[in-house]
């Protein structure tokens, strides 16, 4: 399986700050935003990464991840300029997916909590047709509404609805098989100018063939999307981080524990970021590690 990172866009919801940098690169507590579906994408041992992002953003990832090899992964690089829709960017991305299964995940996602790991590992080596990760909030108009019949099956989901029919949403990580591509081919653009990844999901119900795995509220689930949002995903990984003393979204611990890079990379990236936090837990990790 493949995994791609959609990472596109102008940030407007957060303008000023957004104006002259993507958004994906600020701070959530320690690490940039990308660091986090980059994370979850890497747990579920997903090695050939896409990320889709502007032309003009491109050369910025590439400083900060390079080709993926200091994290014993690789990553391309697709772009995707107008803000056309999650279905746009998969679309772009098709020959980057060229006969694979993909997982997707939004760049301003992030997923914290116990098992999401082999939950993730074996969505993934399960995949049949498409698979949505779903999550309970308060406040379903802003996303994209799972509405259930009598037997509580998954009827529809509706983008963006003024009457939500539930308070189950779908988040950004989706796993499709290859026929996704061919379906989003026959999508149109919806009244908001995009490609909408519910219009794609739908096609999938009407084959009873989406699985809709629900993360339970043990897991959180947040959108970094906004500054307030953002402010409160920083919040609550330092919360966590500060109480543990085990970092979220350490890339090269994950590709170290995983056995993708070898102490000397992991020694070099220690040296790259000594004097901070990151570098002195990587030290922490190399040395409890050897
Ligand atoms: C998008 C999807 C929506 C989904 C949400 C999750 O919304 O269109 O269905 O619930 O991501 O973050 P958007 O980011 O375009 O508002």
């Amino acid at each position: 399986m493949k995994g791609i990172i959609l990472a596109g866009g102008t940030g407007s919801r957060m303008f000023p700050v957004t104006q002259s940098i993507n958004k994906h690169f600020l701070p959530v507590f320690d690490k940039p935003m990308i660091y986090y579906p980059l994370s979850v994408l890497m747990l579920a041992e997903i090695k050939e990464i896409a990320i889709v992002c502007r032309g003009i953003d491109k050369p910025l990832f590439e400083k900060l991840l390079g080709n993926g090899e200091a994290l014993g992964i690789n990553i391309v690089f697709v772009i995707q300029n107008s803000p056309a829709g999650i279905v746009d960017g998969l679309k772009k991305a098709r020959h980057f997916i060229a006969n694979s299964s993909f997982c997707l995940i939004l760049g301003d996602n992030f997923f914290f909590g116990p098992g999401l790991t082999p939950r993730l590992v074996n969505a993934k080596n399960n995949i049949k047709n498409a698979s949505a990760f779903a999550y309970e909030v308060k406040n379903p108009k802003s996303f994209g509404v799972l509405s259930y019949n009598s037997e509580n099956q998954v009827e529809s989901i509706e983008e963006k609805p003024e009457n939500p029919k539930s308070n189950t949403i779908v988040t950004g990580l989706y796993m499709f098989d290859n026929k996704a591509i061919s379906y989003a081919d026959k999508l149109s653009i919806s009244p908001r100018g995009e490609l909408e990844i519910t219009e794609l999901l739908n096609i999938y119900i009407q084959e009873a063939s989406l699985c809709v795995e629900v993360l339970g509220r043990g897991y959180a689930w947040l959108d970094m999307g906004t500054s307030e949002n953002l402010m409160e995903a920083s919040m609550y990984i330092q919360s966590i981080e500060k109480r543990q003393g085990f970092k979220i979204a350490c890339l090269e611990e994950i590709a170290y524990r995983k056995g993708w890079i070898s102490k000397d990379t992991l020694s070099l990236a220690c040296e790259r970021h000594k004097c901070t936090t990151y570098g002195e837990y990587l030290h922490k990790v190399l040395t409890e590690l050897r």
